[in-house]
């Protein structure tokens, strides 16, 4: 469902082990626009290849209404990953949206999981490019290749910050993923963040910022997410459901932007279309083409998350 799952919202990604069948059964009814069930880094290696059975029952068994549904497979450097892809497409491919791959270092990477699909769509009647690609960038290697990653497959439809792994990857000194290093006078990733940013938007994919593991402090998780809102970043993982409400909060707009973008759409569509105007004013400040594009982006985010105009006054 590559095509239909490519624009669909992902201002919440949770994060589902594939071992735990009680957290299978849980996910489809937390309000989370994405779901991903895991096979990597939340299943012990012991439970790997139990887990790919459990997933593929929870993919067939539940229903997944109008969610991005995607499991996370193991990294090709590890021995799982081919096991991983085959077993729960074949079996599950026809509801599975994307897969996920952790810890990409290079685009060869995404080209090597996007032949694999390829054969595997082939040969259980799935159409092809049928299972979109979410690509994590979690090492240092990764960030210096995230351009080529970006570019590798059209199969790719998000991009992935993962803050946990990539501190590690860089030997930061800290013990906890994905949060504020108080010390750190500034942002220790807003390189990060802007890099994985651009190279996704150069090539039109979703970006994603990953977990924040202090799970229980939803008022630092809300204030860490507005980092990656603000730079314009499409969601974050949730690893509890208590993180989904915040998050889906956050990378929505509010309905005043919202209706003040529409109005700006507007606005300008009168200056040019009626009066032959680039550039007009709209309130306090001068608008032109590129407040419409600004505006736009609102607009379709909005609509993305189900927002509606607020009804005008005549
Ligand atoms: C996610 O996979 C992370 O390593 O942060
Ligand atoms: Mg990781």
């Amino acid at each position: 469902m590559s095509a239909r799952s490519r624009d669909l919202a992902r201002r919440s990604c949770l994060s589902v082990p594939g071992s735990s069948e009680r957290f299978l059964e849980k996910a489809p009814s937390i309000p989370a626009d994405m779901v991903f069930l895991d096979l990597e880094d939340s299943v012990a290696p012991l439970e790997k290849e139990a887990a790919r059975s459990k997933v593929v029952n929870a993919i067939k068994s539940y229903d997944w209404g109008d969610k991005v549904l995607c499991v996370r497979v193991n990294a090709w450097d590890t021995r799982w990953t081919y096991g991983d892809v085959i077993e729960v497409v074949s079996n599950a491919g026809s509801r599975l949206d994307e897969v996920m791959l952790p810890k990409v270092c290079s685009a060869a990477e995404v080209v090597a999981l996007d032949l694999l699909l390829t054969q595997v769509e082939a040969n259980c009647g799935l159409e092809r490019n049928h299972i979109g690609i979410e690509a994590q960038i979690e090492t240092v290697t990764g960030l210096i290749n995230v351009e080529e990653i970006c570019a590798a497959s059209p199969r790719l439809e998000t991009i992935v910050f993962g803050p946990a792994d990539f501190a590690a990857s860089m030997e930061m000194p800290v013990l906890t993923g994905g949060v504020q290093i108080p010390e750190y006078p500034g942002d220790h990733f807003h390189y990060v963040f802007s890099k994985i940013l651009m190279a996704g938007r150069a090539n039109g994919l979703q970006v994603i910022d990953g977990p924040f593991l202090k799970i229980r402090d939803l008022d630092a998780l809300r204030d860490y997410c507005q980092r990656t809102k603000t730079l314009g970043y499409d969601g974050k993982w949730a690893l509890h459901p208590d993180q989904v409400r915040v998050i889906n909060e956050v990378y929505t707009p509010t309905q005043e932007q919202f209706d003040n973008a529409w109005a700006i759409l507007d606005a300008y569509a009168l200056a040019t279309e009626r009066e032959r105007k680039g550039a007009v004013m709209f309130g306090e400040e001068m608008i032109d083409e590129a407040s419409r594009k600004m505006a736009v982006k609102f607009v379709s985010r909005g609509e993305r998350a189900g927002m509606q105009r607020s009804a005008r006054e005549s």
